[in-house]
């Protein structure tokens, strides 16, 4: 198969881990007859440094037209960087939220997994840790807060700041509806996470989620308040199968889910739309204390890859190959520095990323 990838690489670690999944891509490649086609486009900080914008209609059309985005990360350190002296829209996060939201990303998906070989790195207590847990965290990502109108204004000589958080139902079903897709596939159980206990948004949320619920008889779900979530993550984080949630909380409760799996570096994610178009891009940030240094863990944006060939292109066992691949890394104790521990053996992130391609 011919396969059609804009890459972005972006700012802070995003060249380095991306370059490395583009190494493991071209693994498979050779392994299974496929060609991979790259072409790099500018979103973020380095966007902004060429084009003065961080995100080019031109590079959106680009992006439009490849079959799937591979993308690093976006942005640098918000207390020191010139970027964050810009205007909000002018900043690198606006690229990512504009690339989103013109390619209509609405379903993100991001798996949390405790592999077994790194439960040593979980923060959490043995007992829960030795229990594991495998779960999919939904999260709505073209709507609510982060897409509403706002505004900083005096308001009778008082400086004051208005976010809006507005959800509708055809919004809300179509994410339900890719939630309990997914959960057919997995164990069968969603709990979807809102704040209806204060919230309009969640209340017109919970409602629709009922009636989606009512076409998967096979899946048992359940409503969980956002609170009452973030505290389960870390007391029983076994229990979760499929997580749905709107926006804000599924950026929050997708981080807490990353950390108990010993580290952010390993959390891929997938945004997607209703076609089998998709962007992929490790869940966690650009890292800038460490940018440059081939220090960082490529292993998030290499599944992140492997999701790419599952959801986009169809290739489940080359996706399957990539997954075993990373598994039989860690089983032969080869950890970059964010999962180093006792009786394993440090290595970079090109090293880690010709590991991973080695074994595909
Ligand atoms: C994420 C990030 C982004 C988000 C930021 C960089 C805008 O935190 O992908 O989770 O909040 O969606
Ligand atoms: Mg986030």
């Amino acid at each position: 198969m011919n396969c059609n990838i804009a890459v972005i690489k972006g700012d802070g670690i995003g060249p380095e881990v991306v370059s490395e999944a583009m190494k493991v891509l071209d693994a498979v490649g050779a392994k299974y007859g496929h060609t991979f086609n790259y072409e790099q486009l500018l979103m973020g900080g380095c966007s902004i440094d060429v084009h003065g914008v961080p995100l080019t209609d031109e590079a959106v059309a680009r992006a439009k037209a490849a079959d799937a985005v591979l993308l690093g990360s976006i942005g640098g350190n918000t207390s020191t960087s010139p970027w964050y002296k810009l205007p909000p829209e002018k900043r690198p996060e606006a690229g990512l939220l504009k690339i989103r939201k013109e390619l209509g990303l609405f379903a993100n998906l991001r798996p949390a997994f405790l592999y077994n070989e790194l439960k040593g790195a979980c923060p959490l207590k043995e007992e829960i840790a030795d229990k594991g847990f495998d779960m999919m965290i939904m999260r709505e990502l073209t709507g609510g807060l982060y897409f509403g109108a706002r505004e900083t204004k005096e308001v009778d000589g008082v400086m004051t700041a208005v976010d809006t958080l507005t959800y509708n139902e055809n919004e809300i079903r179509r994410i339900a509806i890719k939630g309990f897709d997914i959960a057919m596939k997995r164990r069968k159980k969603v709990t979807s996470v809102d704040k209806a206990n204060v919230l309009d948004s969640s209340r017109l949320w919970r409602k629709i989620v009922e009636e989606v619920a009512k076409d998967y008889p096979e899946v048992t779900y359940e409503h969980m308040l956002v609170d009452n979530c973030a505290m389960q993550l870390v007391k029983d984080p076994a229990q979760f199968d499929v997580v749905l949630t709107e926006n804000m909380f599924g950026d929050i409760l997708s981080d807490e889910a990353s950390m108990i799996t010993g580290s952010i570096g390993m959390l891929a994610s997938a945004s997607l739309n209703e076609t089998k178009f998709g962007m992929y891009e490790p869940s966690g940030g650009s890292a800038p204390d460490i940018a440059g240094q081939n220090k960082a863990n490529p292993i998030a944006t290499i599944l992140s890859a492997a999701m790419m060939l599952r959801y986009t292109f169809d290739m489940d066992k080359e996706a399957d190959a990539i997954e075993a691949a990373v598994q039989q890394v860690l089983v032969e104790n080869y950890r970059t520095c964010d999962i180093v521990s006792e009786g394993t053996e440090l290595v970079s992130c090109s090293q880690m990323g010709d590991l991973i391609a080695e074994r595909v």
